[in-house]
């Protein structure tokens, strides 16, 4: 039976008053299921208002972590500082963070490998922008930015990771990429971690991100390489995202 994850990506949005409320809502819908992970992954300084609103089953990721370990570096959350939370997940290379501060591979690398190194699974973002999807080079891009992972550490920590194919296009501009495009992407990037380990190839699960929503959640979601969801704007709505759970909730029910 397929495993779907559905990530919530608060991004820079809530307060401690609509946190609650979502949370509470989402806390009465969302029930234990070894096949369907729901994680939260709020601002940093809400992390510990969700840890303690959350039931069990709901899991805690960070948005970021820091490339440093520790030190002089004002403003930055350390992995280990994650670890101390006992968050189990840390989302890595979104394509805001590569664009607007200055994520580029080597960075990403580092914190890839700081989040293994305390004990957080990373989601790794990646995706082509408009223009390289326009200029046939999709693929290539997705290819390099797991290659340049893979390489600067190790295949193994991917026994442990997730994935999630965002193209930055379909990102937050209610645009989604068609199920049969996304599957397209997922396959290839099966494809890739192949061809260092076969196994991890077949068992990592690969999200999709970019405008997620009730209404096309189902079309993703089946697809044989999607193995669910990173939500951003829909998971701030609490009936959506529980459409959205609901709806994977009966997929793997099927
Ligand atoms: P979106 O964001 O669902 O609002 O497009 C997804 C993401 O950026 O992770």
């Amino acid at each position: 039976m397929k495993k779907l994850f559905i990530v919530a990506n608060w991004k820079m949005n809530g307060d401690k008053r609509f946190n609650e409320q979502l949370m509470r809502y989402i806390n009465e819908q969302v029930f234990k299921n070894s096949n369907l992970e729901v994680i939260i992954c709020p601002p940093f300084t809400y992390l510990t208002q969700i840890l303690e609103l959350k039931i069990s089953c709901i899991k805690i990721g960070a948005q970021n972590i820091s490339e440093k370990k520790d030190g002089a570096f004002t403003g930055e959350i350390s992995g280990s500082m994650l670890q101390d939370l006992k968050l189990d997940y840390v989302i890595i290379g979104h394509s805001e963070r590569r664009q607007m501060y200055n994520d580029d591979d080597n960075v990403i690398a580092r914190k890839f490998e700081l989040a293994h190194q305390n004990k957080l699974t990373p989601i790794l973002c990646v995706g082509e922008s408009l223009n390289e999807r326009n200029h046939g080079q999709t693929l290539s891009v997705v290819e390099s930015q797991i290659k340049s992972v893979i390489e600067a550490t190790q295949i193994e920590l991917f026994a442990k990771s997730i994935i999630a194919y965002e193209p930055v296009w379909a990102i937050g501009t209610g645009e989604t990429a068609t199920s049969i495009q996304a599957e397209e992407v997922h396959s290839s990037i099966r494809a890739i971690i192949e061809t260092y380990d076969s196994n991890i190839a077949t068992s990592i699960p690969i999200l999709y991100g970019g405008s997620v929503n009730a209404a096309n959640c189902k079309d993703l979601f089946t697809m044989v390489n999607i193995n669910g969801g990173l939500i951003g704007g829909a998971s701030l709505n609490g009936e959506e995202f529980v459409e959205i759970y609901q709806t994977a909730e009966k997929i793997i029910n099927e």
